[in-house]
């Protein structure tokens, strides 16, 4: 990686193209959670997304290891890598909370009548945690290069 002058430089492009993915679709999902786009259906916007988000982690995390590897001794002392890293983790717990303690509840908020109402405020404060984790994990990666 460091000996190559292409090949650092390719993998952050395929970790950035994952970013892309992973918050492009986490950021539409966590704007329906919000109370925008009402019509779309929570359930249905779910399975679409999941996937997508779920696939740009195998773009992700590949990519970030291999950059880390190649400068680990200097990462790992970064307050800014360490700080990402828990970020991330943050990141999983919530949404982990969100599947186990709000979702299973979405037959009822997203029912064709209860639909207009909008996300119960649990799902709303989910959504704005989400929103502001993974917007703090995008700084803290670009961050990265100059702390
Ligand atoms: C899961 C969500 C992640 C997001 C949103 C994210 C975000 C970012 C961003 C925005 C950059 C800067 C890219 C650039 O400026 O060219 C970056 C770089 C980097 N990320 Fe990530 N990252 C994630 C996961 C990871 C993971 C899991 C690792 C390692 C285990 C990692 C390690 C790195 C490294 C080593 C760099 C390069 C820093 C540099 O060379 O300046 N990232 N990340």
């Amino acid at each position: 990686m460091r000996q190559s002058l292409w090949l650092y430089p390719a993998v952050e492009i395929v970790h950035i193209v994952g970013i892309g993915l992973l918050f492009g679709s986490i950021a539409i999902l966590d704007l329906r959670l919000l109370g925008f786009s009402k019509s779309i259906a929570v359930k249905r916007l779910t399975s679409h997304i999941l996937p997508w988000a779920a696939a740009a982690f195998l773009l992700i995390v590949p990519s970030g290891l291999m950059m880390f590897i190649a400068h680990a001794s200097d990462l790992i002392a970064s307050p800014v890598f360490v700080l990402k890293m828990c970020l991330i983790m943050g990141a999983g717990l919530n949404a982990g909370l969100f599947y186990t303690i709000v979702f299973p509840s979405v037959g009822a908020w997203d029912s064709e009548e209860m639909r207009k109402l909008g996300p119960p405020p649990s799902a709303r404060v989910s959504a704005a945690v989400s929103l502001a984790i993974w917007i703090s994990v995008i700084a803290c990666g670009r961050l990265l290069a100059y702390f």
